[in-house]
């Protein structure tokens, strides 16, 4: 190439760089990212969007607090043993994200008494329930926190543990959250999945409201955290762990 070209040929590869190269590969991303998702027809109980072939179950309300502060669920679901296997620490931060009535978040705050639990959910309705429990109990160490359906609202590097009990399949954009809980975590900070085992037929929780191992630990893959282990401690539940390398 001659020597008095070359602004002009740095000039082209800049344009077609910029304005076509450029573009062209974050439309291709955006499309991989949507790609994921796909619309479909709706399941009884289901949103008719599926995420890695799940469908994605509809919402619990605030009028299902009753139902999951019921006294026998200590006993049906162990939730004494889910929380003795969290193995927390006294000054650990814990988010407990998809909180609802708070039934995890009252019970982990005299654990973590030198550190903090956030109880995250997108329901005002749910943290109104928190909120007013929190003036009863005298509870320092919990705050309530509003977020979106893709973004947890709390800081980066933050969290030694985020625990999320039968909310996940719930969640209409899993890879965002799955991308802010990765966001929000400490490196070696740890997720604990808790979700009703979709291998045992036996376990009287509609299909929606359940997830296979496998597919839990392919779309938390995707976020980047890494698989640790699951234990079947719990009688109906997994009860997953993941790690922020
Ligand atoms: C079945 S309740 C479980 C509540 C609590 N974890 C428990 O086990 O007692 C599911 C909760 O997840 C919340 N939720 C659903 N999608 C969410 C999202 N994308 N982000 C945060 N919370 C969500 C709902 O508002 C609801 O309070």
């Amino acid at each position: 190439m001659h020597v008095r070209s070359l602004p002009l040929f740095l000039l082209f590869s800049f344009v077609l760089l910029k304005l076509i190269l450029l573009p062209a590969l974050a439309d291709n991303s955006s499309n991989a990212k949507n790609n994921l998702y796909t619309i479909g027809e709706a399941s009884p109980g289901g949103i008719g969007k599926f995420y890695m072939g799940r469908e994605i179950s509809k919402v619990m309300g605030h009028l299902g607090a009753g139902w999951l502060e019921r006294p026998e669920r200590i006993q049906q679901e162990r939730t004494d043993l889910l929380i003795e296997n969290l193995s927390l620490r006294p000054t650990d931060k814990v988010v407990d994200l998809g909180a609802g009535s708070g039934y995890f978040t009252f019970r982990i705050a005299p654990i973590v008494s030198q550190g903090k639990i956030y109880a995250v959910d997108i329901s005002p309705q749910m943290l109104a329930i928190i909120r007013a429990k929190m003036k009863k109990n005298a509870a320092e160490n919990i705050e309530p926190v509003l977020s979106t359906v893709t973004d947890l609202k709390l800081e980066e590097n933050l969290a030694d543990c985020v625990l999320i009990v039968d909310a996940y399949h719930e969640f209409s954009h899993p890879l965002e959250m799955g991308q802010s809980i990765y966001r929000t975590l400490k490196p070696g900070g740890k997720l604990v999945l808790i979700e009703y085992r979709l291998e045992d037929p036996g376990i009287p929780i509609k299909k929606l409201h359940k997830m296979s191992q496998k597919q839990a630990i392919k779309e938390i893959s995707a976020t980047g955290l890494e698989w640790v282990q699951t234990s079947e401690v719990l009688p109906q539940q997994h009860f997953m762990v993941f790690r922020k390398p």
